[in-house]
């Protein structure tokens, strides 16, 4: 009763009033059919550790469709039904989404299971979850409003900081869950529980990961990289073996590490999909099969491998000259990567130290702004060029003295100077 009442007040005191009054109402139409009707998984672990979450994920023990379809009569949403999933998803007009699920014994219940399935409780739902900090449930029904339903120790777990998996074979129903385990003991600090850990490295080793859909991983994957600290994270995967299943012969060297840390400490809005740059930069040495093979898998652009290529040689170019001790000028830009496709681009100014990044941002931009105003059709018309190779040339000439800081109403008797007729 005690905990009961301080779970209301976290609720009352922690979430604006739409959504206490949102909870108390999926309650009530839960009474109303005689459905027993909690909230679960991220939600009310987030709920005690005092961080925002609006995914609302409701389990009920009964028919989620019908408990849907009830909410529904009050409220002008539309309910879209997930019948493989047993879900059925609540959308609002402003944007906001409640998932509401039949309580179920398999996390991942066959489609052909379903219309022999058993109304399971939702203690052996929760029993199926990922973690043990995830496997908590509040009831919203009316009477019991706030009572937290704790069967595996998950708040004690969730207070001393460990993520733990619930029975023995959870990462072999779902290998993405391995990381998941990474991406929540990145994200809050924690820390996985040992016997999780070996079970974890087993099925890692045992190529478990390698089962699952390349998509799945993919979205896995992506999601790491967009918590506030994602090298942290990409670290620990390689220490326990994961990157190296996700993607074989991954490099991960001094160079891979500054190159990371520079990509996402500088990473502007800018930037391509993330993940590419991860995959061009741990895979920079890889042989082209490797590559196509990373491609179809994943299923990156066509491109990716030529990214790579290109990428690599440009690097080179530039690492050969700053050995030298040359500085790296605006011609020397110009002259090795011109303008670069957004891919390339990230993954050039993640291998320069700071003052190059800056001198190249310096240089992308100004590329863009000192556009020559005399154009190939100009060289054609009023200055009798033809075609071919020579325009090229004297534009790339020009585009260069631009940068170099060539004012506009000299760029005519510049062309002159150069086609020899002063
Ligand atoms: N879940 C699971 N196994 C998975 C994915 C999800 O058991 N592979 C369960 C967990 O109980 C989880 C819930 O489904 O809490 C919702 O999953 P999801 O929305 O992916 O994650 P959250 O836990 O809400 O985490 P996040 O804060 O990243 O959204």
């Amino acid at each position: 009763k005690l905990e009961t009442s301080r779970i209301v007040s976290l609720i009352e005191t922690n979430l604006e009033p739409d959504l206490v009054t949102m909870l108390r109402f999926l309650g009530i139409v839960g009474n109303q059919i005689g459905m027993a009707t909690y909230v679960v998984g991220g939600f009310v672990r987030d709920l005690l550790l005092g961080r925002k979450n609006y995914d609302i994920d409701i389990v009920v023990e009964g028919d989620a469709r019908y408990f849907a379809q009830t909410f529904g009569r009050y409220f002008e949403v539309t309910c879209v039904e997930h019948k493989e999933f047993l879900t059925t998803s609540i959308f609002f007009k402003n944007g906001l989404r409640i998932d509401v699920a039949t309580a179920r014994t398999e996390y991942y219940e066959e489609p052909a299971v379903l219309p022999n399935v058993e109304m399971s409780t939702i203690k052996k739902d929760l029993y199926r979850r990922d973690f043990s900090i995830n496997a908590m449930a509040i009831k919203l029904n009316q009477e019991e409003f706030g009572l937290l339903l704790d069967f595996f120790g998950c708040k004690r777990d969730l207070e001393k900081g460990v993520i733990r998996t619930l029975y023995p074979l959870s990462f072999v129903e779902d290998p993405t869950r391995i990381l998941r385990a990474i991406r929540f003991e990145q994200r809050f600090n924690f820390r996985i529980e040992e016997h999780t850990l070996e079970l974890l490295k087993k099925y890692v080793a045992q190529n478990y990961l390698e089962r699952v859909t390349g998509q799945r991983l993919r979205d896995e994957l992506e999601k790491i990289i967009e918590e506030p600290e994602p090298i942290k994270a990409i670290k620990r995967m390689d220490e326990l073996g994961v990157l190296n299943h996700l993607f074989p012969h991954s490099l991960v060297d001094a160079e891979t590490l500054s190159m990371l840390k520079r990509y996402f400490n500088r990473k502007r809005s800018s930037s391509p999909k993330p993940v590419y740059i991860l995959a061009m930069i741990l895979l920079r040495e890889s042989s082209p099969e490797k590559l196509d093979s990373i491609v179809k898998r994943y299923g990156f652009p066509k491109k990716f491998p030529d990214w790579i290529r290109k990428a690599m040689s440009i690097s080179r170019e530039l690492k050969k000259i700053i050995v030298k001790g040359e500085q790296l000028s605006y011609r020397i830009f110009f002259e090795t990567v011109r303008k670069p496709e957004p891919e390339i681009l990230w993954f050039i100014d993640a291998f320069l130290d700071e003052e190059n990044s800056k001198k190249f941002q310096n240089y992308l931009q100004k590329l863009e702004k000192e556009k020559p105003k005399i154009t190939g059709s100009i060289l054609i018309d009023k200055f009798g060029l033809k075609e071919g190779k020579e325009i090229k040339k004297i534009l790339d000439k020009l585009q260069l003295a631009k940068l170099e800081g060539l004012p506009d109403d000299e760029e005519e008797s510049f062309v002159r100077r150069l086609l020899g007729r002063d």
